[in-house]
């Protein structure tokens, strides 16, 4: 980790869940703590890099020189990341929301004591990550997540194609991934899969950010 050199470097990060508001007191979201993202950040800062952390709702201290940028939303993240380019390289470690309410009530929704439910209809937000692959800022490096729970590697493979992501990195949500502190991450690229060890959250960053590193020298 210590020897990865990426002064001169912009990498962009995305980390956290995104909250996506049903009324003024409910939303929509997932159990993404933004341990990952964060570690990623700070171990890329370590290295040299200038990094923007565009970041959705969570508990966590900014890692020593990385420029965050919160958001709540989707849309807010679509823009931030929009807005934080040029980069040389863009890792999207957030757990996006894939729906959002299609409409936000203005009030908070009453329940009204008949035992009816109030109808949720649900749109798509739009995919960021496949966004920036096809935007003609696209970074030279495109590196996005895949929080899977089942048939992992299968599944990253067909995600890598139709995001036109360089790298899909997976990791398996069914076990501990998900807002705890260690995480087992597997690099899926054109040239293979490369599986690293369950490791603490930190070495797993170090070790992905070596691995970006050496891409770029
Ligand atoms: O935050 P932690 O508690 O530390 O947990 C880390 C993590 C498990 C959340 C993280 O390691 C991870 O896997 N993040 C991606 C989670 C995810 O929801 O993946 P996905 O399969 O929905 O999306 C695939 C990729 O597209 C991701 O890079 C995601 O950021 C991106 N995406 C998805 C949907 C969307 N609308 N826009 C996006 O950019």
């Amino acid at each position: 980790g210590c020897r990865s050199n990426l002064t001169g470097k912009h990498i962009l990060i995305t980390a956290g869940p995104t909250h996506e508001p049903i009324d003024p007191v409910r939303y929509i979201a997932n159990r993404s703590s933004g341990k990952q993202g964060y570690a990623i950040a700070a171990a890329a800062a370590r290295a040299g890099a200038k990094v923007t952390l565009v970041s959705g709702p969570v508990a966590l201290p900014t890692p020593p020189g990385v420029t965050r940028v919160d958001v709540e939303t989707a849309r807010q993240m679509a823009t931030a990341v929009e807005a934080a380019l040029p980069a040389d390289v863009a890792i999207m470690v957030a757990a996006v929301a894939d729906w959002r309410s299609a409409g936000e009530a203005a009030r908070k929704i009453k329940k009204d004591g008949s035992g009816s439910v109030p109808p949720l209809q649900l749109v798509e937000n739009p995919d960021i990550l496949a966004t920036l692959c096809r935007s003609d800022r696209r970074p030279p490096l495109v590196i996005g997540f895949a929080a899977e729970t089942n048939d992992v590697i299968d599944h990253a493979t067909a995600k890598l194609a139709r995001k036109g992501a360089d790298w899909i990195v997976a990791n398996d949500v069914a076990t501990h991934a998900m807002g705890g502190n260690i995480n087992r991450l597997h690099i899926v690229s054109a040239a293979g899969v490369e599986s690293l060890p369950e490791l603490p959250k930190d070495a797993a960053a170090a070790a992905l950010i070596e691995k970006v590193a050496h891409a770029l020298a």
